[in-house]
């Protein structure tokens, strides 16, 4: 089967890509390597370095696409904080983005277009845990254009026949998350502080309490949202773990020694419930946090 992974250089992307070459599938890529990496690249897998909101080469995308029988979107700027200080760099990136992406699906008459969507799309919610149809309330740029996003799949699916499904997924983590720079998410952050051998940083007093999910959980929600025939209808489908843990106890896991720092905004807490991705996709989560951190820590000489 023919498959395309937008994306597919960057942390999840590439794994998915991974899993699908090891299915024997024949797997194109469109990424720009923007935050993307070379060294993420699998050399079975079809590479084509395309911005995917240059509407100046949507023939290209259908030429790309044609054939195929689902699309993966993965590719965004796909940080919270950084869209806060730039948020039109991230609205044309990833609203047009996905735009462009939903009709070169449509023009190339692929069947299915699975969307990574995001926990994000719930903002700064006290009611736990989240479940789809929970009004969403983003409260950042990014997770405002993560929701027009699935509203834009949902409408395909609707007014061009495009099979669509949104996966919500709640912080990923996993190898080959990035471990520094404006994209690191809290788990690479902290591990690289423990490389370095300097405290880890919190924001805040870290009694805020995230849903982690590994990333190759997150990889098998892609898979079985292209096969389940009970999705396509522009379904919201949330992919967490379902339990979460606070910033503090996930620092006292990973290392020692610890600095606070002053708050950011952002969401209290988030949880998912994930009874419609278990009715929908029969697709559970695997992997448990601390025995991941366990055996990575070993992985990388970290004790
Ligand atoms: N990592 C998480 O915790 C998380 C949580 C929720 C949702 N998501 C979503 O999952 C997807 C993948 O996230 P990730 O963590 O792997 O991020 P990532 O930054 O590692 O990967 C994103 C990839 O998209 C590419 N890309 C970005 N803009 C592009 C453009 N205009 N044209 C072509 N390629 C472009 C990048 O080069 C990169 O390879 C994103 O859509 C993100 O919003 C991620």
């Amino acid at each position: 089967m023919k498959y395309v992974v937008t994306g597919g250089a960057g942390f999840i992307g590439s794994h998915l890509v991974d899993a699908l070459v090891d299915q024997k599938h024949e797997v194109h890529v469109i990424d720009n390597f923007s935050t993307g990496k070379k060294e993420n690249c699998n050399t079975n897998a079809i590479y084509h370095n395309y911005d995917i909101s240059d509407t100046a080469k949507n023939k290209n995308f259908i030429k790309i696409m044609e054939g195929a029988d689902s699309i993966f979107h993965c590719a965004a700027l796909a940080r919270v904080q950084p869209s806060i200080n730039n948020p039109v760099k991230y609205e044309m990136n990833n609203t047009i983005g996905t735009m462009n992406m939903l009709k070169g699906a449509s023009d190339a008459k692929v069947r299915r277009f699975i969307y990574s969507a995001s926990s994000a799309v719930y903002g700064s919610t006290t009611i736990l845990p989240s479940f789809e149809h929970h009004l969403p309330n983003p409260s950042s740029p990014y997770g405002s254009q993560k929701y027009y996003g699935e509203i834009c799949c949902k409408m395909f699916s609707k007014v061009y026949n495009l099979e669509t499904v949104s996966l919500r997924y709640f912080n990923v983590y996993g190898e080959r998350q990035d471990l520094g720079g404006a994209y690191a998410t809290v788990i690479g952050i902290f591990i690289k502080q423990c490389l370095n051998d300097t405290p880890m940083t919190i924001n805040g007093d870290g009694s805020q309490r995230r849903d982690f999910t590994y990333v190759g959980d997150v990889v098998k929600a892609n898979i079985l949202s292209a096969q389940s025939d009970k999705v396509g209808d522009g379904e919201s489908i949330n992919i967490g773990s379902g339990k979460n843990i606070s910033i503090k106890n996930l620092a006292n896991f990973i290392g020692n020694d610890i600095i606070y720092r002053d708050p950011v905004n952002e969401p209290f807490a988030n949880l998912a419930d994930v009874t419609k991705a278990k009715k929908l996709l029969d697709w559970e989560p695997i992997v448990e946090l601390t025995d991941w951190i366990v055996d990575y820590k070993s992985k990388i000489g970290l004790n």
